[in-house]
């Protein structure tokens, strides 16, 4: 592990077991921002050899996740929340057409829920940011793109409903 990932980690542990919350999350935000902002750090962090997601640490004790992805091409997600989970976005190259979205109604394992777009944004390199639990959002990437997030749990092992727009 390098020294840049082993410092982000603890840095990481130490802000959750001290400010579990939003707030703590905000915190690993700025830290990520600053992180990503020199050029070295990218190329540790996530260098171009990263697959669309690379498990970069788990926490034991805490259970977060810190993930690269290197996408070589266009990718978009549908509207989608992170289940029980929080996540962090911090734009690595590139850039990212961020879509927040309102719950116009629930989604069930049977259906899916209804969203309505409130608010979009852009993602440049060296700008992260929290989506809390439930938050909806949808990420579109015209063009090649990097990124690192943190996750409040593996979230490929959680089953997530559905959303589709109003
Ligand atoms: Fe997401």
């Amino acid at each position: 592990m390098s020294e840049i990932l082993s410092n982000l980690a603890q840095d990481c542990h130490r802000i959750l077991s001290e400010t579990p919350g939003p707030d703590g999350r905000e915190k690993i935000a700025e830290l990520l921002q600053n992180l990503l902002s020199d050029p070295a750090n990218v190329e540790t962090l996530v260098p171009l050899t990263t697959g669309e997601r690379d498990l970069l640490y788990q926490d034991a004790e805490l259970g977060f996740c810190i993930l690269a992805h290197n996408y070589d091409s266009p990718k978009t997600s549908p509207p989608h929340d992170h289940g029980p989970s929080w996540a962090i976005y911090a734009q690595a190259r590139g850039e990212t057409e961020m879509r927040d979205y309102d719950k116009i109604e629930d989604a069930s394992a049977e259906k899916a829920g209804k969203v309505q777009v409130s608010r979009t944004y852009r993602l440049n390199p060296g700008v992260a940011h929290v989506y809390n639990e439930g938050d909806l959002h949808s990420p579109t990437r015209e063009g090649p793109t990097s990124l690192v997030r943190i996750e409040g749990t593996d979230m490929s092992k959680v089953k997530r409903f559905r959303y589709e727009l109003a």
